[in-house]
């Protein structure tokens, strides 16, 4: 269900972004750039939660939920361009390719950064859905990707290298880098269904669990994974001493934590198949990916 979902509907959401770019008259090199980033491929899990979260509803995937779930990779894509730059996490590799300031300069980089980060806004702002609606969409894309949310966490990610934090504190870093927008994925779908206030916040709780598992998982892979299967160079977070749950917590304990919030979800999902028209097997699919070993 999943995989056919990924196959047929993934490809038009990345035509949305890339029809979006190509067909702008901007900046040569800066269309490049950010082409570059964006056509350098990625799990897309983002914005397969947001198509999933429709589907598992029993609604249609139109244009906006394309639209919505396009702009929301925009924003992600953009936030793996800053986050390697040599003042931030200083990579080379991403998405199997060299990383984007490796290829464009640093300063071309941090606006390819700036120009997938806006023109997400523009994406959606362009939908056909009403317009409480769409300003619901935007407002919370801005809160889950700006100072409430990502940009807060990667503020929280620098600051904690080299020292130790506590586990709260960490977590308080994970939920803003990488569980706002796996959250924002969750909860828009549920808008772009027409859920219930009930609905979406369960949407919520799952979206934060998942978000957890996520960067919990990028932490152990960073350690246990290979350069080849990752496509981006591994031991990077030991080499710049930062803070992750292994280094708090050892591998197991990590791998406990990764445990114990897919646990969590699991329970969300089964709250969710409470409502009449949720079916609960794609999310339960979807889990799976979170899973260290699969
Ligand atoms: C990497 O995200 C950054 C984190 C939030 C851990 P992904 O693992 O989703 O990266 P891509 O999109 O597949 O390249
Ligand atoms: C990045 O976390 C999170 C964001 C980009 C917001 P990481 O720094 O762990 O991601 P990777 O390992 O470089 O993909
Ligand atoms: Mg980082
Ligand atoms: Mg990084
Ligand atoms: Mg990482």
């Amino acid at each position: 269900m999943l995989q056919q979902l990924s196959a047929e509907e993934l490809p038009k959401v990345e035509k949305e972004i890339i029809d979006f770019i190509t067909n702008y008259t901007t900046h040569n090199e800066l269309k490049k750039s950010m082409l570059y980033s964006i056509e350098a491929g990625g799990k897309r899990i983002r914005p397969l939660i947001v198509l999933a979260t429709v589907r598992a509803f029993q609604k249609e995937i139109t244009l906006p939920v394309y639209q919505t779930a396009g702009a929301l990779e925009m924003i992600h894509t953009y936030s793996l361009i800053h986050d390697d730059l040599p003042a931030m996490d200083n990579d080379d590799l991403r998405r199997g390719q060299p990383t984007n300031h490796k290829v464009f300069g640093d300063a071309l980089a941090i606006l390819a950064g700036d120009g997938l980060l806006t023109s997400a806004f523009q994406l959606i702002s362009e939908t056909t859905l009403s317009a409480t609606e769409n300003v619901l969409l935007i407002q919370l894309l801005a809160k889950a990707a700006g100072i409430g949310g990502m940009v807060a966490g990667q503020a929280g990610d620098m600051t904690a290298e080299k020292r130790h934090v506590s586990l709260t504190e960490l977590k308080t870093i994970h939920h803003g880098k990488t569980g706002a927008l796996l959250t924002y994925a969750f909860v828009a779908g549920g808008i772009l269904a027409n859920q219930t206030e009930y609905v979406l916040e369960r949407l919520e709780k799952l979206g934060a669990h998942i978000g957890l598992a996520f960067q919990i998982r990028d932490d152990l892979l960073d350690i246990v994974g290979t350069t080849e299967e990752l496509g981006k160079q591994v031991g990077q977070d030991e080499k710049s001493e930062k803070s992750t749950y292994p280094a708090l917590l050892g591998l197991e304990g990590a791998h406990q934590a990764l445990t114990d919030e897919l646990s969590q979800a699991e329970m969300i999902i089964q709250q969710l198949a409470e409502t009449a028209e949720f079916q609960p097997q794609i999310f339960t699919e979807l889990l799976t990916l979170f899973a260290l070993e699969k």
